[in-house]
């Protein structure tokens, strides 16, 4: 089909001094659990992950201890269903692919763990995808179900508009706009499938600064070497 340019959008983690807005991410994880996680997975987070992102261990057990987690077999051989713990991973919605296909027109709503490294466009296609339905174009007829997004290859999504204005409301006292959540859950996800990039740049820097000095170090010992050499 032909190729949809998507818009660049301004991030906290833009640029090689970037570094996640903590705040955002905190909230993009608001608007993934009350949100995208009635139909997406995370299956390579954990909850004590979230630390991370600035929440404390007592945030990070309540969380956690909000869903229910099934395991065992205990002493006598039974499976049990327990709160949760920091230590599990992310609960799936579905337990399995069929689930999750048969709640969702037949189509997969596929895990948003590395979501972000895994399209094309990376976070400006997931907040140009987010904040880009609309009617579609006049002679345009959608399969059933579909949902016309300007962004999606090939223009025609399974996924309903997942955020609607007010959807999520902030304590912080952020403003639920679509563009607001868009922006937060992209940030939050972004995070989840990159943690490392604020290190792996901090490193960078260094590393290009010492090359600097030892640059300046060879260059003044060099001139020094040849000073009496006419
Ligand atoms: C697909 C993100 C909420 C159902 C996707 C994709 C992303 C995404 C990135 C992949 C698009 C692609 O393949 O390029 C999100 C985010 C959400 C959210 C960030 C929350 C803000 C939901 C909800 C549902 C849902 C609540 C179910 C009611 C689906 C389905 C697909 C999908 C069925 C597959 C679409 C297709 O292949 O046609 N979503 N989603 N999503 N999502 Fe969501």
């Amino acid at each position: 089909g032909e190729a949809i340019a998507i818009p660049n959008h301004p991030f906290s983690f833009d640029g090689i001094f970037g570094t996640y807005d903590r705040a955002s991410a905190q909230r993009g994880f608001q608007v993934y659990k009350e949100v995208c996680a009635n139909c997406h997975a995370m299956r390579l987070l954990s909850y004590r992950n979230l630390r991370a992102l600035g929440l404390s261990e007592e945030q990070v057990a309540a969380i956690a201890s909000q869903v229910e987690v099934r395991d065992g077999p205990n002493d006598e051989g039974q499976m049990f269903d327990r709160p949760g713990r920091p230590s599990d991973r992310f609960r799936s919605p579905f337990p399995n692919p069929q689930a999750a296909r048969a709640a969702n027109n037949g189509a997969y709503p596929p895990d948003l763990s590395v979501i972000a490294k895994a399209r094309n466009g990376g976070a400006d296609y997931l907040y140009a995808l987010l904040t880009g339905y609309a009617d579609p174009p006049p002679g345009m007829t959608l399969g059933d179900g579909m949902n016309y997004n300007r962004y999606f290859p090939g223009h025609q999504i399974a996924m309903a508009a997942p955020l609607n204005p007010d959807q999520v409301e902030f304590a912080d006292g952020t403003p639920g706009t679509v563009e607001n959540m868009a922006r937060d859950v992209t940030t939050f996800l972004q995070w989840a499938a990159e943690p490392e990039l604020e290190e792996r740049r901090a490193m960078g820097i260094k590393i290009i600064l010492f090359l600097t000095i030892l640059g300046g170090l060879v260059y003044a010992v060099k001139r020094r070497i040849w000073a009496d050499v006419h």
